[in-house]
């Protein structure tokens, strides 16, 4: 097992990745100092799989722990579902003392972090993820919320969690597509910041698609300390916790098209990533070898570099213009790369930009 510490003053925590930890939950959080009630809030994919035995684990803590059983899928991270989440926490006479365990991907992690910041004031909270996503992104950092019809993201509160408890072998059971997307968040934090783990993952690559546990259980936790490093030094999104965005810009336009065939979120940044390697090449010296480097990696793990048009058309423009946060004038703010391994934030005019776009995805396409 590996374990680390996130140094946020009186929000800090432990955070445990490893292999079977789900039968510990319970021993962990009392080694966190908690105590008191316990509900778990999962959603019914992982209730299935793995419920019963985080619902025994935490019987140290709680003989008779509250389960709350979202319905799977993003449709989840809504008002209704929270209203019902409170509901339940109410009905079961859970107190300030209780400990909500967020079991599953980001979408439980996400309202269940928010259910725990906003109950009775905020209440601890532990998080066990269980998507490679979920382990190496969202579980870390304390952003919680849920949807607004209108908009993503649009409801939230920033909460850290008491304690992060990784277990690699929930990656086992994921669906192909859904493991896949969250190597390219791992990945990401290789090119942004650590060209020796670039080195690492090219030589793991076949072990990482066939989920070696060990393996698994060692770029988790590379991945998990980089986020740690960067919200320890960026806890409310100011500057340098915005270098997380690389491959986000594109990706997010790609998101925004529900024609491009449901592209799930890290499949999206995957092209991002590809496409901001190759603008990259421009705007920030990236050597060319650099960005095929990291457009092969990501092929050779099964996700797809290649842009769905060979045109920009306007609503795609406008979905990568519209978001003020990435805009600046006739600029957008851009997460590029100056090697592998490190990023600078550049403003882009967006003429250029689209032009450039348009060379790569009607041209020069990245490869895969
Ligand atoms: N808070 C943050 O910083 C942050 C960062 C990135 C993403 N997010 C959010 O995370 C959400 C996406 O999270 P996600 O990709 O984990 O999706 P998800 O939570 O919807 O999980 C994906 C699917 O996998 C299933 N599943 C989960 N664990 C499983 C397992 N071990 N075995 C088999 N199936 C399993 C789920 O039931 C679901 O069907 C989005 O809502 C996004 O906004 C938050
Ligand atoms: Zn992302």
């Amino acid at each position: 097992m590996q374990s680390f510490r996130v140094n946020l003053g009186r929000d800090s925590h432990q955070v445990l990745v490893g292999q079977g930890l789900l039968d510990q939950v319970g021993e962990f959080a009392r080694q966190a100092g908690l105590a008191g009630r316990v509900a778990i809030i999962t959603d019914s994919n992982v209730a299935r799989l793995y419920l019963a035995r985080v619902r025994k684990a935490v019987e140290l803590l709680d003989p008779y722990p509250t389960t709350i059983e979202l319905e799977p899928g993003e449709q989840s991270k809504s008002l209704g579902t929270l209203a019902r989440v409170y509901d339940r926490l109410v009905e079961a006479k859970l107190e300030r003392d209780c400990v909500i365990v967020a079991l599953g991907g980001g979408v439980v992690g996400d309202l269940a972090g928010f259910a725990a910041a906003t109950f009775l004031r905020g209440v601890a909270l532990i998080q066990v993820p269980t998507t490679l996503l979920a382990q190496v992104d969202s579980a870390l950092g304390g952003k919680t919320g849920i949807n607004h019809p209108k908009a993503k993201n649009l409801i939230g509160a920033f909460y850290q969690p008491r304690l992060i408890v990784a277990d690699v072998t929930t990656l086992e059971s994921l669906p192909e597509r859904v493991f896949r997307e969250g190597l390219a968040e791992m990945v990401k934090y290789a090119a942004i910041r650590d060209a020796p783990m670039f080195d690492e993952l090219e030589h793991a690559s076949k072990g990482i698609v066939s989920r070696n546990p060990a393996l698994l259980e060692h770029f988790v936790t590379m991945s998990l300390r980089h986020k740690a490093q960067i919200v320890e030094a960026d806890e409310r999104e100011g500057g340098l916790r915005a270098i997380l965005n690389f491959g986000h810009t594109v990706g997010h336009a790609l998101e925004a098209r529900a024609e491009f065939g449901g592209l799930l979120h890290g499949e999206a940044v995957a092209i991002g990533m590809a496409v901001e390697a190759k603008i990259s090449q421009t705007y920030a010296g990236l050597p060319a070898y650099d960005a095929e480097r990291l457009i092969r990696w990501l092929n050779s793990v099964g996700l797809s570099t290649r842009l769905p048009f060979e045109q920009c058309d306007e609503p795609f423009i406008d979905a990568l213009t519209l978001d003020k946060k990435r805009r600046k004038g006739g600029e957008l703010n851009l997460v590029l790369l100056r090697q592998l391994g490190q990023a600078v934030t550049k403003y882009v005019p967006i003429e250029q930009f689209l032009i450039e776009l348009n060379r790569i995805a009607g041209t020069a396409q990245p490869r895969d």
